[in-house]
């Protein structure tokens, strides 16, 4: 019988993740289960470093961004000794059940400690929405709708100064984030790290543009591959994840632009601004209603679980599934965008 339950969130922290815990204490709270709150994801289990959650912690919570409990990017699984001492503590905390909150990463993990008898439940959180089995993770509604309002202003300097402008927004391996941008502020042109990047094909129609309307704005993904650029700058995560902002491919793309078509190009990187904020009423209901079905999920014993959205339904899939292949952009949505460029 559960008695007890960790909530820990861990990776980058995005817009969602405080409604969720909301909705998962509140819920579980109904099943008379005392909660504690994990610090900083996974690193929290590792040092023991929890604290309880209460009712006034979570109740005003739903519109604030980041997460209450802090987290981090740390992997048990990369140091000797540290899944000992996970486990260790969450006797010593007395915790029957976890409930992990994040992305392919930190849900790995859950799903890994599950094989050892850590009874896990999943959250999905990430706003680059590239994690298998859910349509739509929070964190996603938020920083897209941050990244379209930058786009937004970058366009109007763009138009008065005549100048063409790059935006290089995150989204790791997936290029749903510039996708969403692109189509929500009509960009010009769009790179995701799915396509081959085609430096003509896009210099050829920001020439068109540019001639009609004296200014043009591009979306590059951070994970946008420049053919035959062989990594320079080149530095791994935790989890063995390359730092993709590091690398500069906003700044490439700007400085190619500039040279191949002589016009004033201008690059600017969204960065973790994408990541903060008050969370849009989508990512409000959406983490509200997974935090809530991850409680259901512990009182109903599902271990091994995450919470999944698909359609309009809150379900629960398989761990492994959900994190076994990372969710990329599909052909039929680089179609549609082909649509707008004119
Ligand atoms: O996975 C979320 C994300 O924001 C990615 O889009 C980005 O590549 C990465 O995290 C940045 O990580 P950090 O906050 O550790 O710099």
């Amino acid at each position: 019988m559960v008695k007890r339950i960790g909530i820990l969130t861990g990776g980058g922290d995005c817009p969602g993740l405080n409604p969720a815990i909301r909705g998962c204490v509140m819920r579980a709270m109904d099943y008379k289960f005392e909660i504690m709150g994990i610090r900083e994801g996974w690193k929290g289990l590792v040092e023991g470093d929890a604290e309880p959650l209460k009712i006034g912690d979570v109740e005003d919570i739903v519109n604030k961004g980041g997460t209450i409990l802090g987290t981090s990017r740390t992997n048990p699984f990369r140091k000797e000794g540290d899944i000992k001492k996970c486990q260790e503590n969450i006797k010593k905390l007395g915790l029957d059940a976890i409930v992990a909150m994040g992305g392919e990463d930190t849900l790995g993990v859950a799903n890994k400690l599950g094989k050892k008898g850590i009874s896990c439940i999943g959250v999905p959180k990430t706003m680059d929405n590239d994690l298998s089995a859910t349509d739509y993770s929070f964190g996603f509604d938020t920083s897209v709708t941050v990244a379209v309002d930058a786009a937004e202003r970058l366009k109007d300097t763009g138009a008065s100064h005549r100048r063409i402008m790059v935006l290089e927004v995150m989204g790791r391996h997936a290029g749903w984030v510039a996708l969403f941008v692109g189509l929500g502020a009509a960009a010009d042109w769009v790179l995701i790290p799915e396509k081959e990047i085609e430096i003509d094909k896009m210099c050829e129609q920001l020439k068109k543009d540019y001639d009609r309307k004296k200014t043009a704005l591009v979306i590059v993904s951070e994970g946008a591959k420049i053919p035959n650029m062989n990594g320079a700058k080149e530095e791994l995560d935790p989890f063995g994840h390359m730092i993709l902002k590091k690398r500069g491919i906003g700044e490439d793309i700007a400085n190619i632009i500039e040279e191949k078509l002589k016009v004033e190009t201008r690059v600017a990187v969204i960065g973790h601004i994408q990541r903060g904020g008050s969370p849009t009423l989508f990512d409000r209901i959406l983490g509200t209603r997974v935090g809530v079905k991850a409680a259901d999920l512990v009182a109903e014993g599902k271990f091994g679980q995450m919470v999944a959205l698909q359609g309009n339904q809150i379900v629960s899939v398989p761990l492994e599934e959900a994190v076994s292949k990372l969710k990329t952009v599909p052909d039929e949505w680089w179609d549609l965008i082909q649509v707008f460029f004119k």
